[in-house]
This record gives structure tokens, C-alpha cells and sequence, in this order.
């Protein structure tokens, strides 16, 4: 019998060859998996579900499914005769409504209602999000509150972005809009470069860097924004250096909201990172484009209000958009920054100039 001797030595044989290959092969699936969990964000906890956060405000349900949370202010609206819907920026929620003051809400009859836009505080996410969804999600809204045909709306920050969508989709539902310190994209069609290049310039390198990635890789922004190896958006982080001088003093007031922790409980991605994946995404259409919504009736109004000092938002499109679009009536305030809305006094003035016409500022 062969005993010994008979082992053999290591060769290169197409087996041995074949194992490399599979090594290989599992090397990479594995980094791929690896890569792969990095890149995708945790599933949301959301809201009212087991493991979620509880439901603690007044919840409407849409017609796929989804529930806006909302909070109501001034008079109730079976007396109003305004009724106003508030849009929300980023890393916000409906308790950051403008805060128009109860007198001046007696003395019009208004009624306000802010709600948590979809993936913030107590809003079921919503993954297929786009530009012009939410402008129905609004519309939706409106209806589920039997608010009328007609309403008013205000902006500010990233909600004032959408009240460019909401022109486009739900013109006929409008009876007036305020526009409050819009984020711009860089991408619209019609901007000139020279315009954009200037609004881009004025973020800080670490902004350019999120917005780009957010609108040329949106499937990074996770990532871009969890990662530890650069410096991910400013803006999510309060950055201090992205306030003007007046939003320094008015920091101080909006920096204590108690209700913060709300804001993004259901996991960062469906609320900050999916507002930049499509306030900075690829529209197909530009605020360029818009026709003014009230030329039949000349009844309705869109103001559109910047601050000059903007850190966070530059004011170089707004100008731009004023400019082309006649039919809007721009309000720039020289001394202010982003957070003039919060301004005392400034909410009051804002909402009559929408109501009653004012433009006295
Ligand atoms: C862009 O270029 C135009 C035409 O050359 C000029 O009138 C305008 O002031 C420039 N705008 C900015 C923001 O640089």
C-alpha cells in the first residue's frame, strides 16, 4: 500500500486557481455588503408604531395611508375669514409656525394651521416624496380640514421652496402665498450661471459639497451626511457661522424650542436627508416658468420676502426670481438675515401685507 510520500505539494492547478477566484469573489461580495450597509439609511421609526415614537398630536390620514400631523391657531375656522396653511423649513416642525400674535388674529378672524411636513416630528415618512407631492400632500391637507376651495398659503426657508411647487400643481387652490427666505436650486432651468455661481459661493465649501452630492448622487446623502471622514451639511449641524448679525440676537429666541427632539425622532434620513435629495434634486421645471396664478381674478398675491444678510439661504436667486417675475412683489430687507420671520413684529406685518395688501415694507 502507497503510505506515505504520496501527499502533494501545492501547485497551481485550475482547483487551487479556482479557490483565489472564489476568495476573491467573497472578498468582494463581502466589502459590497459592508459598502452596501453603510450607504442605506436604518428604516425610520415611525411614528404611533411599535418601537415608535407615540402619537401625541391631532393626526390627519391622506388617501394613501399616510397621517400629517398638524396643529391649529388663531380662530377656529368656521369663524375665520382667513385661513392660512404654514409650511415648515428644514429640521423644523408645525410648532414652528409664524407667530402672528392673537390680537392681530382676533381682529382679521384668522385661522392658521401648520402641520409636520411628511418624515418630521409626528408625519409618517414618505419615501417617494418629490417636488410636486407635496404640494397635493397640502391640497390633501386642506380638504381632510374642510378648510374650502380656496386658501391661503405661507413659507419659509425650504417650505418657502415649495410654495413654488405648490403655484405650479395647485394654482386653482390659492388665494394668496407668502414666500418666506425660499431655498433655491441651483439647477433650475432658466437661472444664469453667473446668478447661481454667485448663490453657490456664498455656502460654505462643506454646503456644496452636501447639495451637490444630495443632487448628483441622492442614493450618498445618507452617507454623505453619517460619514465622519468630511465635514457633512452645516446647516444640519448649526453651524454658528451661518448666522447674520440680527439672526444671532434672534437665535437666542429660537433656540430654545423644547419640542426639538421631536423634529427628527423618526430618523434623520426621511426628514433632513430626503428634503435635500429633492429641494436640491433634478426638477423638470423651473419657478421661471410659473405664470402669475391670480392674472384673472387680481385679486390674490404672491410676495416673495428675503433678507439681504441671509447666511443660510443667499438672497442672489430670490433677487433673480423677483426680477423675471413681475407678477411677484419682493420684499428685500436690507438688515436681515434668515430668521426674520421670528423678528418681533415681523409676522404681523408679513401676514397683513398678504391679507390686506399692505406693502408698505
Ligand atoms: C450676471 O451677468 C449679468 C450680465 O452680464 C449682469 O448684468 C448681472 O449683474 C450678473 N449678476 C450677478 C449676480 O453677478
Amino acid at each position: 500500500m502507497a503510505v506515505s510520500g504520496e501527499k502533494r505539494l501545492p501547485q497551481t492547478t485550475p482547483a487551487s486557481g479556482g479557490m483565489a477566484r472564489k476568495l476573491i469573489l467573497a472578498l468582494f461580495a463581502f466589502l459590497s455588503a459592508l459598502l452596501y450597509k453603510q450607504l442605506q439609511p436604518p428604516p425610520p421609526k415611525i411614528t404611533g408604531t411599535p418601537g415608535g415614537p407615540p402619537v401625541t398630536a391631532t393626526r390627519t390620514r391622506l388617501s394613501d395611508g399616510r397621517h400629517l400631523a398638524y396643529l391649529e391657531f388663531g380662530v377656529s375656522k368656521e369663524k375665520a375669514k382667513y385661513k392660512i396653511i404654514f409650511v415648515h423649513g428644514f429640521d423644523s416642525c408645525r410648532y414652528d409656525a409664524l407667530p402672528i400674535s392673537k390680537e392681530l388674529a382676533q381682529e382679521l378672524g384668522i385661522y392658521l394651521v401648520s402641520f409636520d411636513r411628511p418624515g418630521y416630528a409626528e408625519s409618517d415618512p414618505h419615501p417617494a416624496r418629490t417636488e410636486k407631492s407635496i404640494a397635493l400632500d397640502i391640497a390633501e391637507l386642506a380638504d381632510n380640514l374642510q378648510l374650502g376651495p380656496k386658501f391661503y398659503l405661507i413659507g419659509f426657508s425650504m417650505g418657502g421652496e415649495i410654495m413654488w411647487s405648490c403655484l405650479k400643481y395647485i394654482p386653482h387652490r390659492l388665494s394668496g402665498v407668502a414666500i418666506l427666505g425660499p431655498v433655491g436650486n441651483y439647477w433650475w432651468s432658466g437661472i444664469p450661471s453667473n446668478v447661481s455661481w454667485d448663490a453657490w459661493y456664498q455656502q460654505l465649501p462643506q454646503d456644496q459639497w452636501a447639495v451637490w452630492v444630495a443632487h448628483h448622487f441622492p442614493w450618498l446623502t445618507y452617507w454623505w451626511n453619517s460619514q465622519k471622514l468630511f465635514p457633512a451639511s452645516s446647516v444640519i449641524a448649526y453651524n454658528p457661522a451661518l448666522l447674520s448679525e440680527e439672526d444671532k440676537l434672534l437665535m437666542q429666541k429660537f433656540g430654545i424650542r423644547t419640542y426639538m427632539p421631536q423634529i427628527r425622532q423618526q430618523g434623520e434620513h426621511e426628514c433632513l436627508h430626503r428634503d435635500m435629495m429633492v429641494g436640491f434634486g433634478k426638477w423638470d421645471w423651473s419657478p421661471l416658468q410659473l405664470e402669475d396664478p391670480f392674472a384673472g381674478d387680481g385679486q390674490g398675491k404672491v410676495h416673495l420676502w428675503h433678507g439681504a444678510e441671509d447666511l443660510i439661504v443667499p438672497v442672489s436667486l430670490s433677487r433673480y426670481l423677483s426680477e423675471k417675475l413681475p407678477w411677484v412683489v419682493y420684499h428685500e430687507l436690507p438688515k436681515a438675515g434668515h430668521l426674520f420671520p421670528i423678528a418681533g413684529g415681523m409676522a404681523d406685518v408679513i401676514v397683513k401685507s398678504l391679507l390686506l395688501g399692505d406693502a408698505d415694507q
